[in-house]
């Protein structure tokens, strides 16, 4: 007899990421992998807890550890997002304040605006917890106040998802007076606001937007952070600052899902930034994946020419580039394995299901200079034949 389980009715819409899967793949050594969101290991600062007080080794505070929620409510501060340190929770990486934001708002049938395309892993935890998503367009200066108006007016969001600087998976940034009228809109309607900015501080050139978050006056807003992909991934700290009204319940919530966050790894990013050592640090990612992306730009001008377009991103870790034919690239994926490249297929980004949007995110941060230029000659390739193909039998 077999076992009978009876699991929760959401998990019917529990669904596997593409992203993960491919990585398993992309970590095979010989593929030159566009696939992933990983920083490049040979730069990431090694974490030493040898000094750790003991007493950090103990339970500790569900909010997290005092230092660290001053620090980042001084960081925040310093980007013009008014914020106490009795505002900050920190959490275990940005995807567990994703994961409280389902909690706490998304039911069945519930409406979560969101971009198209946005974060993959963003939409499977709240699909999991039942959200029917409402999806605006998305361009390189960020999404249609006049689309976001209208898509209120008709379907009432319980709150906003937006990556603005920086995007995941385009790279784009949003300008500065598509945030004013995106504050002024959510203001107007009441609604909140999630703002998820892990790509922040990867910026090349002086780019300073301020978040959309710090230019609300009254609807709520929530501003999600991580220290993935400035320091090390592995340590899993990120954190949710939140309007005032919100915290308690993000607090019983967090007590409630892990008790606290890692306070070792909390221990350590605290006094890694208080000891002077992480701006110069953040100097270096920047210049280093700043070389990487210029890289990438000049081997898609060499190969792409014609074939493609994109927009260079001024940070981040990603190039999302739109092909002249709407093909479905996650045919191209198994061949572009076999030739040893991996990329992420556009189609996986989108909340509603779409066939056919021609579109790949590719990643620069984990490839040499050289790599890219080998990699990206193999996908135009790809691309290429694909086309002709079509062509073929379109005549
Ligand atoms: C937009 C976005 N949000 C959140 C995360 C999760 O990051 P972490 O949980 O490592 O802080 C990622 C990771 O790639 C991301 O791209």
């Amino acid at each position: 007899m077999g076992t009978y389980m009876m699991f929760a009715q959401r998990i019917e819409n529990l669904t596997g990421s593409l992203v993960r899967e491919i990585l398993q793949v992309a970590q095979n050594p010989e593929i030159i992998s566009f696939a992933g969101g990983l920083p490049a290991p040979e730069i990431m600062p090694l974490p030493d807890f040898s000094q750790a007080p003991t007493e950090i080794y103990q339970y500790g505070l569900s909010e997290g550890e005092p230092a660290l929620r001053q620090i980042i409510a001084q960081q925040l501060k310093g980007i013009g997002l008014a914020c106490e340190p009795g505002q900050v929770l920190v959490t275990s990486g940005s995807q567990q304040g994703i994961d409280l934001v389902a909690k706490l708002f998304v039911e069945p049938g519930t409406p979560v605006l969101v971009e198209a395309p946005t974060y993959l892993a963003a939409t499977q935890v709240f699909r999991l917890f039942g959200a029917e998503f409402i999806e605006c367009a998305l361009d390189p200066q960020g999404i249609s106040p006049e689309q976001l108006e209208q898509l209120i007016a008709e379907k009432r969001p319980a709150f906003a998802y937006l990556i603005p600087t920086f995007q995941n998976p385009t790279g784009f940034c949003y300008s500065e007076a598509r945030r004013r009228d995106i504050a002024a809109i959510l203001d107007e309607h009441g609604i909140p606001l999630v703002e998820d900015e892990p790509y922040r501080e990867l910026n090349f050139t002086d780019i300073k937007h301020r978040p959309i978050a710090a230019q609300m006056k009254q609807a709520p807003w929530i501003y999600l952070g991580s220290f993935s992909k400035t320091t090390c991934p592995g340590l899993r700290i990120g954190y949710l600052a939140c309007s005032p009204q919100l915290m308690p319940y993000f607090s019983r919530l967090k007590q409630a899902t892990d008790l606290h966050s890692n306070r070792i790894a909390q221990w350590w990013l605290a006094d890694f930034i208080s000891n002077g050592a992480y701006l110069p640090h953040l100097q270096r990612l920047r210049e280093y994946y700043a070389e990487r992306c210029e890289a990438m730009e000049a081997a898609l001008q060499r190969y792409f020419g014609t074939m493609a377009s994109w927009h260079r991103p001024e940070g981040g870790l990603f190039f999302w580039l739109r092909l002249q034919q709407a093909i479905d690239t996650r045919m191209l994926l198994p061949e572009a394995i076999q030739m040893k490249v991996a990329f992420m297929p556009g189609e996986a980004f989108y909340a509603n299901p779409v066939a056919k949007c021609g579109a790949m995110r590719l990643n620069f941060s984990r490839s040499t200079p050289e790599e890219i230029e080998r990699g990206i000659k193999i996908l135009a390739r790809l691309v290429e034949q694909a086309s002709e193909t079509l062509a073929e039998l379109a005549d």
